[in-house]
């Protein structure tokens, strides 16, 4: 389909069509039309992903009664600015390629601050399904180079997943059990996967969060992350 493309494992995992729209800049018109399209071909979820400078797409989007699910904010930051870097002995790679309940559970709280959390056309059964299907995911080395945890006594009470996107390290998934935050966990955690991403020769590490998660935004910018630029996260249902 053109200017589009057909998302198989959303669609899998939710048990509904999804697809997203490629092209940059669309009028209200073009999109009214993209979106019949859609739907004629059995579509009903339709992801966009828009630059906050275009402003015409956004008219578009509003026009076309898109729901705004998510401000994503990227950061990125030069892993040479780091040299020479510290390894924490404490923090280990996560070598079973299933998620353990732990890493699931810590997903889930992941899961709450997301675009699909917002988008009340899903139900919670559904957004903790995408978020448990993508950690095991990632320690199936599918959507992820690596996994690290960090535990307590007893249990992994925090983790990162690291992607490659673009020739980027890619802090994809990052979460501390909500009992353990607070503690310098999620620092450490972030310091960990850059010292990874060092060793595994990434010049640059990026991270993507939402404009409205302000302590990951903190977290971020405490580790020298710098933004980069800043796009809104449309859902169409049709
Ligand atoms: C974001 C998250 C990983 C931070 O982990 P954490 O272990 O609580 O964070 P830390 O204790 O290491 O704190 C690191 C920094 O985060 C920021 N931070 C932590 N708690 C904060 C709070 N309550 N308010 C504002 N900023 C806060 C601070 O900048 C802090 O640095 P500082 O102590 O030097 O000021 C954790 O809160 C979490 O799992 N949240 C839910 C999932 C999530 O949002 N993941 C990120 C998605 S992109």
């Amino acid at each position: 389909m053109h200017n589009t493309q057909l998302l198989d494992w959303d669609s899998n995992v939710l048990g509904v069509s999804v697809a997203k729209i490629l092209t940059a800049t669309l009028t209200p018109e073009k999109l009214t039309s993209l979106l019949h399209m859609l739907k004629s071909k059995g579509v009903k979820l339709v992801y966009w992903l828009i630059a906050n400078e275009d402003v015409t797409s956004q008219k578009a989007a509003q026009h076309c009664g898109g729901l705004l699910t998510d401000e994503k904010v990227t950061y990125h930051l030069d892993l040479k600015t780091l040299l020479p870097f510290y390894i924490d002995k404490e923090i280990a790679i996560y070598t079973a390629d299933t998620a353990n309940a732990e890493l699931e559970a810590i997903s889930v709280e992941i899961s709450k601050f997301s675009r699909f959390s917002h988008d009340p056309h899903l139900t919670i059964s559904q957004v903790n399904k995408l978020y448990k299907t993508w950690i095991d995911n990632a320690c199936k080395k599918i959507v992820a180079k690596t996994v690290l945890v960090i535990k307590d006594q007893y249990a992994i009470v925090g983790m990162v997943t690291i992607d490659d996107k673009k020739g980027r390290a890619d802090l994809s998934l990052l979460g501390v059990d909500p009992q353990h935050q607070g503690k310098g966990l999620g620092k450490r955690l972030v310091q960990a996967a850059q010292a990874w991403s060092i060793v595994n020769n990434y010049t640059l590490s990026q991270v993507v969060t939402q404009k409205s998660n302000y302590k990951a935004r903190r977290l971020y910018e405490s580790c020298g992350y710098q933004q980069k630029k800043t796009e809104k996260f449309y859902h169409f249902w049709v």
